[in-house]
């Protein structure tokens, strides 16, 4: 249909996506018979019933488990590869790619071994016709001491990382616990993210914490925030980007949370459509931006204002972004 084509054929950035959320089953049975692991299960659809959950901590322990058949440069290179080739097909033109080094050096990788894999990728993708940048997430689960050892080891690959994020487990994992962490990153120069997640009970109080007192950039997923009108109006009077992922599957957890956005759209916040964790949550970005078209009847107006702020909310150079805007 229309809309369809129209979202196909429209240039995007994507700013939520997790590289280790692209693994799919067919990548992750490869890399367990390249690197030898028996992971239980030997056909797609074996490794697609596992990806199984029904909220973030089960989600998480599914998407752990599931990396332990990353262990070489060249599966991170091929993991980031395969995505940015999809992303690509899909015209997205820049993407953030987060990743979890934590998930990584817990389990004996080097910190060197994920980032060179990673940014191998991210040269070789420019062949693709889209460019990307690495957002470096801290596990808010793990201690402070933690994230600062990774920011530490991070420094060396500092111009391969364009800002700092925090995610995994929220559930009393407020963004304050690394304020000093995120300080001290932006005094790097890094810029700031953090997910505040839609299902968290604390969501507004996270919320508030990173915009009034951390002073990110941007908050992910963050769609409850029009529960509170000062902190919308703070929002959009700072240009904070606002990094929706509703599902293009409806029986899968997360869920859409269309009406917020479309308020959010309405109010003039700079809020866009991404993809999270599409290998788990079986939707790209296109697929995304198409489900919520279709359920919420967006105009293509509506559809463009949403692409046209994924750029306005990059962290590329104004130069790049007049491009696009
Ligand atoms: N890690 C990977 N995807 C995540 C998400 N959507 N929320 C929190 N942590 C994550
Ligand atoms: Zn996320």
């Amino acid at each position: 249909n229309a809309i369809r084509t129209f979202i196909d054929n429209l240039p995007k950035a994507e700013l939520h996506i997790h590289v280790e959320g692209t693994l799919e089953p067919d990548l992750k049975l490869k890399l367990a018979r390249r690197n030898h692991i028996d992971i239980g299960q030997s056909t797609v659809e074996e490794v697609q019933q596992t990806y199984d959950f029904h909220d973030l901590p089960s989600f998480l322990a599914v998407y752990y488990q599931a990396m332990q058949v990353l262990q070489t440069e060249q599966d991170f290179y091929d993991l980031a590869l395969a995505y940015l080739q999809r992303a690509a097909a899909q015209h997205v033109r820049h993407v953030e790619l987060f990743f979890d080094p934590q998930a990584h050096t817990s389990r004996g990788i080097s910190f060197s071994t994920v980032i060179t894999g990673l940014h191998r990728a991210i040269v070789d993708g420019r062949a693709f016709n889209i460019d990307a940048a690495l957002v470096m997430c801290f596990l808010r689960d793990l201690s402070q001491e933690s994230a600062r050892q990774t920011l530490q080891e991070a420094l060396p690959y500092k111009d391969w990382i364009v800002g700092v994020g925090l995610d995994s487990d929220e559930h009393n994992n407020p963004p304050l616990k690394f304020a000093r962490l995120f300080e001290d990153a932006r005094t790097e120069g890094l810029h700031l993210t953090a997910h505040c997640d839609v299902d968290q009970k604390d969501s507004i109080e996270h919320i508030k914490q990173a915009l009034e007192i951390m002073d990110v950039e941007r908050i992910d997923h963050g769609t409850n925030i029009v529960e509170d009108s000062d902190l919308v109006a703070l929002a959009v009077k700072r240009g904070i980007g606002i990094t929706a992922c509703p599902p293009a599957r409806k029986d899968t957890s997360p869920k859409m949370k269309g009406e917020a956005i479309l308020m959010l759209l309405d109010k003039g916040a700079k809020v866009c459509v991404n993809s999270d964790d599409p290998a788990y949550f079986r939707g790209y970005i296109n697929d995304n931006y198409c489900a919520l078209a279709d359920q919420f009847n967006l105009s293509q107006e509506q559809v463009a204002q949403l692409a046209k702020n994924s750029f306005e909310v990059s962290w590329i150079s104004q130069e790049r972004k007049d491009i696009y805007l």
